[in-house]
């Protein structure tokens, strides 16, 4: 790979051990990839920020480069933590659980990463423009970033992130090339997609039976920003690459910069309704999670809606970026969600937040909730409409 003077200089540790290792990561990942150089980025979203998944480990790898004095030198944010910041003990974490979260979060932020915790930065003020060159991990954001807004961006790992964000560049490879993102297959919709379960469900079943394929999709008329989180989400967790294309939607097929493919798939009702069956499994359920990916404003308000004057008899958790939940608490839409006795919480998710053996069968809409749930915290899972997961929040005695 060629490097400049400048960062030859960095890399030889002449502007500190904490710079230092950030370019020896990047080097050593572009050399892997065989990019040719290393290409400015505009942002960075880290993922690795944990507890539950770091590790004493991982934190002690934080805190020494941290005291490197490594900073970062474009915007950047973190992925959600193993608890809400702020009502950790809402959620039922041990204050020495906390304790270790809060030491993750303190070294990122003297490293000058804002503690904005979320998978939804692109809703909470840093939303890449269509071509830019950004470093993001977490794989939902990165998939809507490339595919819905035409942002350019590699599915990075933790420390390559944090690498990113201190040189302010990572190795120019995989999706940053225009040749990469083209699509690779023509998948025709037969059927209405009618909900975000069922967007879920498509990239489900895209994503098990294509691995690896980037698809051109068409017969979609119209996508709510729900319904292209849910897809986004989805597709990566069962196999797809962090990028598809929907014909008259998402900003590179609008732009008509990439080829629609000529040998065509179908996917019909019976895909759907068997992709919705293979990622539910049964059992009593005791959770009920929503916000995967963090909810948006609008999903806060139509929960909002669907909780006012009922209460939830299981726990309930409806998850959002922080600064979200505060922009809904200034339009009212909070509280009727807190009065029913569901719990916002902010800053995490049931992928990262210590579940195993208080939990036992998680409700949601998601069906990547469903994946990290079952892997992480082994719960096993249903997935329904938003509207069903309210239901058996709502009702007393319920034998799902
Ligand atoms: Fe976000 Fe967690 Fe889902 S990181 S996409 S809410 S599994």
């Amino acid at each position: 790979m060629q490097l400049t003077h400048e960062e030859q200089n960095v890399l030889n540790g002449e502007e500190g051990p904490g710079k230092q290792k950030a370019m020896e990561i990047l080097v050593a990942l572009g050399k892997i990839y065989n990019a040719t150089r290393l290409f400015p980025i505009k942002s960075v979203q880290v993922a690795g920020v944990s507890y539950n998944n770091l590790g004493d480990a991982g934190l002690e790898f934080l805190q020494q480069w941290a005291n490197q004095n490594a900073k970062a030198s474009v915007p950047a944010m973190l992925n959600p933590a193993g608890m809400d910041l702020k009502n950790w003990q809402n959620q039922g974490i041990t204050k020495q659980f906390a304790e270790k979260q809060q030491d993750v979060i303190h070294a990122y932020t003297q490293m000058g990463i804002k503690p904005d915790c979320t998978c939804t930065p692109y809703l909470i003020g840093m939303q890449p423009e269509y071509g830019q060159h950004v470093a993001w991990s977490e794989s939902s954001a990165v998939t809507y970033i490339n595919s819905i807004i035409g942002a350019r961006t590699n599915r990075e790992g933790g420390p390559s992130a944090l690498a990113s964000a201190i040189i302010g560049k990572t190795p120019y490879y995989g999706l940053h090339l225009q040749e990469n993102r083209q699509p690779d297959m023509l998948v025709k919709i037969k059927t209405d997609l009618k909900n975000s379960v069922e967007f879920s469900a498509l990239g489900y079943h895209l994503g098990k039976n294509y691995p690896e394929k980037i698809p051109y999709i068409t017969g979609i008329k119209h996508a709510t920003q729900s319904k292209l989180k849910a897809l986004s989400a989805s597709i990566v967790t069962y196999g797809g690459p962090p990028l598809f294309h929907i014909e008259n939607i998402t900003a590179e097929a609008k732009k008509k910069t990439v080829k629609k493919p000529e040998k065509q798939n179908m996917i019909d009702e019976k895909d759907i309704k068997k992709a919705i069956q293979e990622i539910n499994d049964s059992g009593p359920i005791d959770l009920i999670f929503l916000g995967c990916p963090h909810c948006s404003l609008e999903e806060l308000e139509k929960i909002a809606l669907l909780l006012k004057n009922k209460k939830v008899h299981k726990e309930t958790w409806i998850a959002t970026a922080r600064k979200t939940m505060e922009r809904a608490k200034h339009k009212g839409i909070i509280k009727p969600i807190e009065t029913s006795g569901a719990k916002v919480v902010c800053d995490t998710c049931v992928a990262v937040t210590p579940l195993k053996g208080r939990f036992h069968g998680l409700a949601t809409n998601s069906a990547k909730a469903c994946y990290y749930s079952r892997g992480t915290n082994a719960l096993h899972c249903m997935i329904g409409s938003t509207e069903k997961c309210i239901k058996i929040a709502t009702e007393e005695n319920n034998e799902c």
